[in-house]
């Protein structure tokens, strides 16, 4: 490794001990499992959501990898009811099923298990074990390129690169401060390169936005009808046959009919924007559960219905 790269990850690491996360509470443990629940849910949430609204909940129903193996997947969804992605929650249960004592240490046993990719596997060996492995997530990606002048490269390039810029001595505290750098300082758009540790010897702070693709997103429009049915105080649920909801409960569909429209909401969900519009019926012909609204809202089902059930 040449002395200036030395010093580079000499300077991140300063960098880190004055700015870093520290206190975030997945930092603060090491225990493999905390750590896994942690990596899943920041897959696609936001840090705050997940710190305050989901991980310390969820750990608290299921402390260990047992706890959760034994859990019914009813309740495994309903501690990540408003999540979102719930292919997450199926996959973590099923992957406790299958380690209910610890989780696997290398990079290729970990990623034979449900829902763990290459990144989420590379998390687990850093963050849990302290192995010198490269974490690439979205922000250590952006740095990664722009500090090594990386353009239109493979993903793969990326890791290689991340690889070998490894701390030797401190791995973790590395990756998680180019988590960190990415984070808060070597922004998508507009980096401040003037505040970075690795300013000095960035090659890419020139031009920072020839390494940042823009992606758009491209939202899908989608109209929704669901159906009330009400009796005695207590309300129609099913199971859902979307693979978007998989498990949950929800409002049965139905055919719109006007004189029977109750309102319309508008809901995003993934790259979603969704008019959910709700209808009186009467009858059906599926197999429905019956549950009072206190029940249904606490149950397991998405942020979609519960909003649908606050509007009746
Ligand atoms: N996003 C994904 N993993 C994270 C972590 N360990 N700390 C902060 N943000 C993250
Ligand atoms: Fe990113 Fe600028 Fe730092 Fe380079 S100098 S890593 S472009 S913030």
């Amino acid at each position: 490794m040449s002395e200036q790269l030395k010093k580079a990850q000499q300077n991140l690491l300063s960098w880190y001990e004055k700015f870093g996360r520290k206190e975030l509470p997945w930092r603060n443990t090491d225990d493999v499992y905390h750590i896994y629940v942690s990596e899943i849910m920041l897959q696609q949430t936001q840090v705050k959501r997940v710190k305050e609204e989901y991980y310390p909940q969820f750990l608290e129903k299921f402390p260990s990898l047992q706890s959760l193996a034994n859990a019914k997947e009813e309740e495994v969804l309903a501690a990540w009811s408003g999540l979102g992605y719930y292919s997450r929650a199926r996959n973590l249960h099923a992957t406790a099923k299958l380690c209910p004592v610890t989780l696997p240490t290398t990079l290729d046993e970990l990623q034979k298990l449900p829902g763990i990719g290459l990144y989420t596997a590379s998390a687990i060996c850093s963050f849990a074990y302290y192995q010198k492995v490269g974490v690439v997530d979205t922000n250590i990606a952006r740095v990664i390129k722009r500090f090594f002048a990386l353009l239109d490269v493979k993903d793969v390039h990326v890791y290689k690169k991340a690889d070998a810029f490894v701390n030797p001595i401190f791995p973790t505290p590395h990756n998680q401060a180019l988590m960190d750098l990415g984070a808060l300082v070597c922004l998508p758009n507009n980096p401040k390169c003037s505040e970075c540790p690795l300013h000095f010897t960035c090659q890419g702070a020139v031009a920072p936005e020839l390494y940042t693709q823009k992606q758009k997103k491209a939202y899908e429009s989608l109209e929704l009808y669901y159906g009330i049915w009400v009796q005695d105080g207590r309300i129609a649920l099913k199971q859902s046959d979307t693979r978007m909801y998989k498990g949950l409960l929800e409002l049965p569909s139905v055919e719109p009919i006007e004189e029977n429209f109750i309102t319309a909401f508008k809901h995003s969900y993934t790259k979603y924007k969704l008019t959910v519009n709700l209808y009186w019926i009467e009858q059906l012909e599926e197999s429905v559960f019956w549950l009072s609204l206190d029940e249904a809202q606490s149950s397991h089902i998405s942020s979609l219905t519960k909003k649908a059930l606050k509007c009746i």
